[in-house]
């Protein structure tokens, strides 16, 4: 069959696209330049925020199979697209620059008529935060989150709530990591400290090492690091489990084996999204209390303090980036057993 000439226009359907700037002010009878810069980069974002979670669902689509091989394209496939999210992220950090073009008396010409619409109710950004990992419980302002959403939108943010995060699979995953279940990885590996009871000699011996690595006012971080790593009980909030901290940890210090790079990468790309995503918040936050002072928001919120308040919470992978407490210096690393060396890559040494 004969394949039906792609027209640019309608491969795009452009026609819907530039036929969506309707403006407020121009409805109202006293057009604000301004308002067309203002629903273009809404737009905009709206388009990336789609990107994002076509990108997450299909991350998370790998994610949820019961294993994954870490030498695999598939690993490979999520660490791609983690890395398109960062990047997605840092133009969406830009933007901003575009919006503050217009100055606060630029927006006052038309503010008013976009009464009770808001950012607030960009449901999209609310999912993403959702699906990236962040819990109700841990949302600030919970009482008027979805206050001014519509049901349907409540009903998709209520879903992917429900839904295994991010997070979640990550945590999975890094559980299922089987570097100390092996004792035939261990064969050869030469202990530096007495094993403690219950612990993997290799945990045994990096307990010890990083005591001896912490300066006076550190001390307390031991206790710390052993609930972190070995007590699932001690932080009933905690999202990643204590395997999974061992796991990620582990993954962090050795990353230079070929096995361990895309694990890491990761890893580090979840840090980095988490980054920008805060990057963004701080963004829109100055750019706010430049627009609108300390005046509250159009969605009904107190504003600059909401906004402020959601920064400081709303930090997702904290977990991953709280590790670094816990790391020692390359040059103190036990030193890893030829079997081990040989599972991650590396030839055995002679
Ligand atoms: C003149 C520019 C802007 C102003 C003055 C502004 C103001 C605000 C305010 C005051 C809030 C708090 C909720 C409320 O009470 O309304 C808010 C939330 C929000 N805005 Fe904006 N905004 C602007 C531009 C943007 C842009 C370009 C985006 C891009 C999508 C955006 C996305 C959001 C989002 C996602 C929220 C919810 C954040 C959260 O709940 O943590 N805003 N905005």
């Amino acid at each position: 069959m004969p394949k039906k000439d792609v027209h640019y226009s309608d491969y795009l359907q452009l026609d819907k696209i530039l036929g969506a700037q309707v403006m407020e002010s121009e409805l109202e009878g006293a057009p604000a330049h301004d308002e067309m810069l203002f629903i273009i980069i809404h737009q905009a974002y709206e388009l990336w925020f789609k990107q994002i979670l076509f990108e997450i669902d299909s991350i998370a689509a790998i994610m949820r199979q019961p294993a994954i091989n870490d030498n695999s394209p598939e690993l490979q496939t999520v660490v791609h697209r983690l890395g398109r999210i960062e990047t997605i992220l840092k133009v969406a950090v830009h933007q901003i620059d575009i919006l503050e073009t217009m100055t606060a008396m630029d927006f006052l010409d038309f503010r008013d008529y976009l009464r009770p619409a808001s950012g607030f109710q960009s449901w999209q950004f609310k999912i993403t935060e959702a699906k990236l990992g962040l819990r109700y419980t841990e949302r600030h302002g919970q009482e008027y989150y979805i206050s001014q959403l519509r049901q349907e939108h409540i009903d998709l943010i209520k879903t992917a709530e429900s839904q295994a995060s991010l997070l979640d699979l990550v945590n999975d995953w890094l559980q299922r990591m089987p570097f100390f279940d092996k004792p035939e990885y261990w064969a050869s590996y030469q202990p530096m400290f007495p094993a403690a009871t219950g612990k993997h000699p290799f945990w045994s011996d990096y307990s010890g090492i990083y005591t001896e690595s912490l300066v006076e006012g550190e001390r307390q971080n031991i206790r710390y690091f052993e609930t972190l790593f070995f007590d699932d009980t001690a932080h009933p909030e905690r999202r990643l489990s204590a395997r999974a901290c061992r796991a990620a940890l582990f993954i962090m210090l050795y990353r230079g084996f070929p096995l361990l790079q895309a694990p890491f990468q990761l890893l580090n790309s979840l840090l980095e999204i988490d980054e920008q995503l805060s990057t963004w918040r701080y963004r829109h936050v100055s750019m706010v209390t430049r627009m609108i002072g300390y005046r509250s928001g159009t969605g009904g919120s107190s504003g600059r303090d909401y906004l402020k308040g959601a920064l400081d919470k709303h930090y997702i992978f904290r977990e991953i980036a709280a590790l670094a407490s816990y790391l020692i210096e390359r040059r103190r690393l036990p030193v890893l057993c030829r079997e081990l060396e040989e599972r991650l890559g590396f030839e055995a040494r002679s």
